[in-house]
C-alpha cells in the first residue's frame, strides 16, 4: 500500500527537496501544510513554481488545529519542518517564533495524542543552534562545553573562545549528541522546545518519533528574497550584483555546511528506519569549513575579482564554532553525505544566476534591523 505522508512546511526551500524525493523516487502520496509565509515566499497566494505537481497543498498554518487535525487523520508518516527560520530576526519577534515553532509542534502532539488517526512516524526538523557553542578542548582541563562568549571579550575583539574552566583559549572538536544543549536564541530555544515537548509526549504515548539536528544546509530554492537566513545564498546573492560578501569578525569561525540532497537523505532514513525511533541525530558533513572559506569558494565561483569586506562587525549571540559528529547517524542509520561544499554549492550558484532577474539588488535590511536593536555591532 502506498505510504501517504504530511509535509509541515513543504513549499519550503528542505521540505520541497523532500517532497520531489518522495514522490519521484520512492513513490508516495504526499500532503502539504504550508503558510507561504511572505518573507520565503514573497506576497503570493500560489504554491511556489517549483513545488511537485503531484503533492496536495494546503495553505494554511499548523497552528490551525481543525485544519492540521483533517490532515494528520490521512497521513501514515509526518515530516514537521514548518518553522520560522531566521535565528538573528527571532530575537525581536519573539512572539512569531514561540506561536509558529512552539504552538505550532504542541498543537500536533495534541492531535498525535486525542484524535483518531494512523501516523506510524514522525519526524522533526530540529537544529545545531540548540547546542549554542560546540565541544572544545582545552590543553590543560581536558573536555569543555564553552558559553556564549561575553560582551566584554567581543568588544575587545578577541574572537577566540576562552577555557570556561581556567581561563586559555580551546580548540574546536566535533560536537555529538551528547553535548549539553545551550541555546543562543529564541530560535534555538524554540527548537529545543520542540524536541522536548515532542520527546515527552512520543515516550509518553509510545510514538514512533526521530529527531534531526540540521546543520547548515544550502542548495536551490532556498529563499533568495529572506534576508534573515542563508549565508551561501546571501554571499552569492550579493557577488552576483558585484558586491562583496560581508565578513563578521575575522572570518575563521568555523561552521558544517551540507548540500539539501543530503539532508533529505538522512530525513527518508529516519523515517524508514527503526533505530531512529526515540532518537535525536545530528545531520552535518562532519567536516569544519570557515566563513572566509564559504565566502573565497564562491566569489571565486562567481566572481573572482571582488574581496570580502572584513569590517570587525559582530552579531550578539553568534557562536564561534559548531560542526557536526556524525558518527551516531552513520552507525545507527547508514547515512552518509556524498558532497563536499565545493562540489554542492555549484547547485545553488547555477540556480541563482537563473533567478537573477526576479531577485531585488541585496538591501542591508536585516543589518539595519539587528543595528537599530543592538543586537549588531
Ligand atoms: N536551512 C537550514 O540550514 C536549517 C538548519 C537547521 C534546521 N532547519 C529546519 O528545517 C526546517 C525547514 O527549514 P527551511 O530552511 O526549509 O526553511 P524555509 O523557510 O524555506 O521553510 C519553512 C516553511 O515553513 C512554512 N511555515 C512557517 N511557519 C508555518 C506555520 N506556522 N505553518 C505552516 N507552515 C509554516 C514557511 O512558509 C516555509 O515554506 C525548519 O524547521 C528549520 O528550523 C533548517
Ligand atoms: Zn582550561
Amino acid at each position: 500500500m502506498t505510504e501517504k505522508v504530511l509535509v509541515t512546511g513543504g513549499a519550503g526551500f528542505i521540505g520541497s527537496h523532500l517532497v520531489d524525493k518522495l514522490i519521484d523516487q520512492i513513490g508516495y502520496e504526499v500532503s502539504i501544510i504550508d503558510t507561504l509565509e511572505p518573507q520565503v515566499h514573497g506576497n503570493t497566494d500560489h504554491p511556489p513554481d517549483y513545488l511537485n505537481k503531484n503533492a496536495k497543498f494546503y495553505r494554511g498554518s499548523v497552528t490551525d488545529y481543525k485544519k492540521l487535525e483533517d490532515l494528520v487523520g490521512e497521513s501514515d508518516v509526518v515530516f514537521h519542518l514548518a518553522a520560522m527560520v531566521g535565528v538573528g530576526q527571532s530575537m525581536y519577534k519573539i512572539k512569531k517564533y514561540i506561536d509558529n515553532n512552539i504552538l505550532g509542534l504542541a498543537i500536533l502532539f495534541d492531535i498525535l495524542v486525542n484524535s483518531n488517526h494512523n501516523v506510524k512516524k514522525v519526524v522533526l526538523a530540529s537544529s545545531n543552534t540548540v547546542y549554542g557553542e560546540g565541544k572544545s578542548h582545552c590543553d590543560t582541563c581536558g573536555l569543555v562545553f564553552p558559553e556564549l562568549r561575553p560582551s566584554d571579550q567581543l568588544k575587545r575583539k578577541d574572537w577566540e573562545i576562552n577555557c570556561p574552566k581556567c581561563g586559555s583559549k580551546v580548540k574546536p572538536l566535533l560536537t555529538d549528541e551528547k553535548s549539553p544543549c545551550n541555546p543562543s536564541s529564541i530560535y534555538a530555544y524554540s527548537k529545543l522546545a520542540q524536541e522536548k515537548i515532542g520527546l515527552m509526549i512520543a515516550n509518553t504515548y509510545g510514538i514512533k518519533m526521530a529527531i534531526l539536528r540540521f546543520f547548515l544546509v544550502y542548495g536551490t530554492r532556498q529563499a533568495l528574497s529572506n534576508p534573515y537566513t542563508g549565508v551561501c545564498s546571501i554571499f552569492s546573492t550579493r557577488a552576483l550584483y558585484g558586491k562583496p560578501p560581508i565578513i563578521f569578525e575575522d572570518g575563521k569561525q568555523s561552521r558544517d555546511f551540507m548540500d539539501v540532497k543530503d539532508v533529505c537523505q538522512a530525513l527518508v532514513l529516519a523515517m524508514e528506519k527503526n533505530a531512529a525511533n526515540g532518537e535525536i541525530f545530528n545531520v552535518g558533513t562532519g567536516l569544519p569549513i570557515t566563513i572566509a572559506e564559504v565566502a573565497e569558494i564562491i566569489t571565486q565561483k562567481i566572481n573572482p575579482n571582488l574581496k570580502p569586506t572584513y569590517d570587525q562587525h559582530y552579531r550578539i549571540g553568534d557562536i564561534r564554532h559548531c560542526v557536526a559528529d556524525i558518527s551516531k547517524i552513520k552507525n545507527k542509520l547508514g547515512y552518509s553525505p556524498t558532497l563536499s561544499f565545493e562540489e554542492g554549492i555549484d547547485d545553488l550558484i547555477n540556480w541563482i544566476k537563473t533567478q537573477k532577474k526576479d531577485i531585488k539588488e541585496p538591501s542591508h535590511k536585516a543589518m539595519q534591523e539587528l543595528k537599530e536593536k543592538g543586537l549588531l555591532k
